[in-house]
């Protein structure tokens, strides 16, 4: 079965908006089944969920090329960075935070919580649809203990230039931490070659599982040194300990998790990722650069303002547009069948593996069509 096949949305619409929500496909519905059966036919198999959540550890880890012991298990993102957060110091002289104006909130707000601890947070401004390199350069100093890079703006679609940022950073000793959520599943990614000392992401986009599922990964020599205080009995040593005495946090990156796992995600996410990898990111990225090619030059032939840069290497799956009246535009193209979303005044319109060129095709005569909705 071809890839599309896999998802029956196709059947009805032209689903854009992975950068939202991947597509269900027939695996991840499975795998729901699957998490169900199991419960009912097991009662509680506590040893096979707990096995299925190392799997999905192990998935994560393969993803991103780390150690398994380098890899949390979150429910999400914001809590991941918070527990990185909430073990960070900043007591001293080196207690800034420099965070990228394309951050998504969440992440913003965790580093802004921080503030009551004793931390500074200064942002990085962008300067139009990027934030050019030597803006880091200007906020990243002596004093800075994190920055907080976002690998794809979220609203937007532009793509930070992940490596020279790092090694400013790490040439001035502040660590770096990338949020991945919206380049998983689109391209290769490996933080040994990053170089970043921490990366976080999700299931529920491009790595096409749902709700509920996230990761943090935590540079193996740095794991012995953070101590976090937001956790969880799973983040210890021995989770079974039940120790109400002590806090004895795992050795490995494990600390940074927290209460149960979130197991029918679990089920899902490892779908999800199976599906993403049957396929393979060079083939997936190479795919996306085809297709998104093809949504910008329809839409530049048209005179539609693009907000995403035009230069592939500066953006992957998210292509934005510019609308006056986006909800709208949004609503009018799902009337037509053709689902994406927004942010700001941009029209977000993000292929994944299964959309094909008739999709491209489709969008741009309905974008044609809603024309004075746009800018
Ligand atoms: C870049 C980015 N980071 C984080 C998130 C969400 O994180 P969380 O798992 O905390 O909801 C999103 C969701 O849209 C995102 O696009």
């Amino acid at each position: 079965m071809s890839i599309r096949n896999r998802f029956p949305i196709f059947k009805k619409q032209v689903y854009l908006n992975s950068c939202s929500q991947g597509a269900l496909s027939i695996d991840v519905k499975e795998a729901y089944k699957t998490y169900l059966k199991d419960w009912d036919k097991k009662g509680s198999p506590w040893e096979l969920w707990v096995e299925r959540g190392e799997a999905a550890r192990q998935a994560f880890t393969g993803l991103v090329n780390a150690e398994p012991n380098e890899v949390a298990v979150c429910t999400s993102v914001s809590a991941g960075v918070s527990a990185l957060a909430s073990a960070l110091d900043f007591s001293g002289e080196r207690n800034k935070i420099v965070v990228d104006d394309f951050s998504f909130p969440g992440v913003a707000q965790v580093w802004h919580a921080q503030e009551r601890r004793g931390a500074r947070v200064t942002h990085v401004p962008a300067a139009g649809n990027i934030i050019p390199t030597e803006r880091f350069a200007d906020a990243i100093d002596e004093r800075t203990k994190l920055v907080s890079i976002t690998h794809i703006c979220y609203r937007n679609g532009s793509r930070a230039d992940v490596p020279a940022i790092v090694e400013l950073a790490h040439q001035k000793g502040a660590l770096v931490m990338l949020d991945s959520y919206q380049a998983l599943g689109t391209f290769p990614i490996d933080v040994k070659d990053l170089k970043v000392d921490f990366l976080t992401g999700g299931v529920l986009k491009y790595l096409l599982a749902s709700a509920g599922l996230a990761f943090l990964y935590v540079r193996k020599e740095l794991i012995p040194k953070l101590y976090p205080t937001t956790l969880g009995w799973f983040s210890q040593e021995n989770i079974f300990a039940m120790d109400i005495y002590a806090n004895a946090p795992s050795p490995t990156a494990r600390r940074f998790e927290s209460g149960t796992p979130p197991i029918p995600n679990i089920y899902a996410a490892l779908a999800g990722i199976k599906l993403i990898q049957s396929v393979g990111l060079l083939k997936i990225e190479a795919h996306l650069q085809d297709i998104t090619g093809a949504i910008k030059e329809g839409a530049m032939r048209r005179g539609f303002s693009l907000v995403s840069p035009v230069d592939p290497a500066r953006h992957v799956a998210l292509i934005t547009l510019r609308s006056h009246k986006v909800d709208m535009l949004v609503k009018r193209l799902e009337e037509d069948g053709v689902i994406t979303s927004s942010r700001d005044d941009n029209l977000r319109i993000s292929p994944h593996i299964y959309n094909n060129l008739a999709d491209v095709n489709r969008l741009i005569d309905c974008l044609t069509q809603h024309r004075e909705l746009l800018v």
